[in-house]
């Protein structure tokens, strides 16, 4: 069964941008910030999540981070849902703290939506509600404590996994500053799994989730290829999420290893950690470095190659939607002047590090790139590669390009 953590309530959104050629563009990249699995709670998230070997009070990762050069935010941080509540505030305040955040939030009407697709009031109003539930301490209902707010007596107190004082800044940074609701509870839903994202890590998106649907399938449609067999590697991992993803599809039969590599030392760093909350680390190793230059020793034996690279072009980055494009890294985004730069890095490299019979699948902004890569690699790389297919994502678009090492 394909587990979904991700559920959209709205309708899929689109590339924003100025630019009318910009606008032909299917689908992606879009951040509605309503990407929450109320089905799962998060009680039911936390029980699926193996606890971090941390002391109980940290909440940053590694947790010795004085020998560290990186500065403290960007060492990777629990989902602010998984941190222990030792905050308090007083019922009062909690309450003039959610007034006044449902009133900033109720100023932005449609504003943000006119301007650049981004959110609408009513999703950052839906956007409190998670905010607070994940500020709250495990089991305490949002819902009969706001009533609670209203009748009881001003003077209770209750705990918090964040101070009063954050909640105001995390909510103004929201709203002024569009930054992504997936930054400020530090997590995503992804498929069955919450995985910690920060900035300087791209927030994985729903359409990626088949990427690991493509590989479970494949795996399972070519038994005789043994495509759950050794290596395996995720190319511009970001927050782990393909890594993670294809190490729990590959199951436990086979003799699983996936690499996992970023160019970014955040990305390698965030990726770790959610390798080792899922506690991975024997399967999957994070290496930094550009594309395949972490990967020699596996020149033309690798068994699989999955990735979504950066792939938007240049041009198009200033008209994205202000919590992409001000907030998420460049270097995830900008796939250079037709966003095709870091693909065909990886098609050239597919033909010499996967070896005979080898699983590609790469993510794509779309229609004209796939075409694109298809004719590329059955025309410039003739006989490298077979059985090239372009599949669909969930709004029907063409995004994703697989095929088989001749
Ligand atoms: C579109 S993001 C995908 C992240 C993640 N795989 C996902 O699907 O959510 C592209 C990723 O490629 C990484 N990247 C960019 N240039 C790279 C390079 N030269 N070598 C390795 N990774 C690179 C970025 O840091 C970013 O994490």
């Amino acid at each position: 069964m394909k587990l979904k953590a991700v559920r959209f309530v709205g309708s899929v959104g689109g590339l924003s941008s100025s630019s009318s050629s910009f606008l032909r563009l299917p689908p992606r990249f879009f951040l509605f910030p309503h990407q929450r699995p109320r089905s799962i709670s998060s009680s039911a998230a936390l029980s699926s999540v193996p606890r971090l070997r941390l002391s109980s009070s940290s909440t940053t990762w590694p947790p010795t981070s004085h020998s560290h050069s990186h500065s403290h935010s960007l060492l990777p941080q629990l989902p602010l849902f998984l941190r222990p509540p030792k905050y308090a505030a007083s019922l009062s305040d909690l309450q003039i703290w959610h007034d006044w955040a449902k009133s900033l939030a109720a100023s932005v009407g449609s504003t943000f939506l006119d301007s650049d697709n981004g959110p609408h009031s009513s999703l950052l109003c839906r956007e409190l509600g998670w905010l607070l539930e994940d500020a709250l301490p495990e089991g305490t209902d949002p819902s009969s404590l706001l009533s609670q707010m209203r009748l009881g007596a001003p003077t209770d107190r209750v705990k918090l996994k964040v101070g009063i004082r954050d909640l105001y800044s995390l909510w103004r940074r929201r709203i002024e500053e569009r930054r992504p609701f997936q930054y400020i509870v530090g997590c995503e839903h992804w498929r069955d799994l919450v995985l910690s994202v920060q900035e300087g890590v791209l927030i994985p998106r729903p359409e990626t989730e088949i990427l690991v649907d493509l590989v479970a399938d494949a795996v399972v449609s070519k038994v005789n290829a043994r495509l759950n067999d050794r290596v395996w590697a995720d190319l511009g991992t970001g927050s782990g999420a393909i890594a993670i993803g294809i190490a729990r599809a590959l199951g436990s039969g086979g003799c699983r290893k996936v690499i996992a590599t970023d160019l970014s030392s955040v990305a390698a760093q965030v990726a770790s950690f959610n390798v080792q909350r899922y506690g991975l680390q024997d399967i999957i190793e994070v290496r930094e470095g550009s594309w395949f230059e972490p990967l020699k020793e596996f020149q033309g034996k690798l068994t699989g190659l999955v990735s979504n690279p950066p792939y938007i072009p240049s041009m198009n980055i200033p008209g994205l939607q202000a919590e992409v494009g001000k907030h998420e890294p460049r270097l995830a985004l900008d796939g250079g002047a037709d966003g095709l730069d870091d693909l065909l890095h990886l098609c050239h490299g597919a033909a010499s590090m996967l070896r005979p019979g080898g699983y590609f699948a790469f993510e794509t902004n779309g229609e004209r790139q796939c075409k694109f890569l298809v004719d590329y690699m059955e025309n410039e790389l003739k006989g490298s590669f077979l059985d090239i297919q372009v599949v669909s994502d969930f709004a029907g678009f063409q995004r994703f390009v697989t095929g088989f090492r001749q």
